[in-house]
């Protein structure tokens, strides 16, 4: 296992949409492999395979607490089928958009589909937190951050904060 690099916004990469996974190989088993080691790391609680520059429409997912790294969670070519109320996330934030957190308003319920890494067929629903991980990381499958929720003129003080840093570096 290795740990990957993570694309941090402004990278391009982030904005694409993956592709469909046709293959569920060795080498996907060994993506998915260090995408869980890099998640934990980070540490985070999702990774999409975009965040580390890889197109394939994969998210990996814990939601056991940090230090018990327990279950994790692979859904490839994952989507929402159906969305139902709302919730807002608070303090939501993402690894690909380092040091910017903002409240976004998410479905409250979701029904979900996708392929478990045994090809297995995976239909659920989800409520609540659980529901607020998997929006956010499909929508990186899709080439949106969470940024594209929130209000242009929040949206434009992160890029504002972004512009300065990599201007000083
Ligand atoms: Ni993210």
């Amino acid at each position: 296992m290795s740990l990957l690099e993570i694309v941090t916004y402004p990278d391009k990469r982030l904005r694409k949409v993956s592709k469909p996974v046709e293959n569920i190989d060795g080498s996907l088993q060994n993506l998915i492999a260090d995408m869980t080691e890099t998640m934990h790391h980070a540490p985070g609680v999702g990774l999409a395979a975009i965040q580390v520059g890889i197109d394939k429409a994969l998210i990996v997912y814990d939601l056991t607490p940090l230090e018990e790294k327990g279950s994790i969670q692979v859904l490839i070519n994952p989507r929402i089928v159906e969305g139902e109320g709302e919730f807002l996330s608070e303090n939501e934030g993402c690894l690909s958009v380092p040091d910017f957190r903002a409240d976004v308003k998410r479905f409250a319920r979701v029904l979900v589909e996708g392929v478990d890494a045994e090809g297995n067929p995976r239909r659920f629903e989800a409520e609540g937190y659980p529901a607020l991980v998997l929006q956010h990381e499909i929508d990186h499958i899709n080439g949106k951050l969470f940024i594209d929720h929130i209000s242009a003129l929040k949206r434009e003080l992160y890029k504002r904060q972004v512009r300065k840093k990599l201007k000083k570096a």
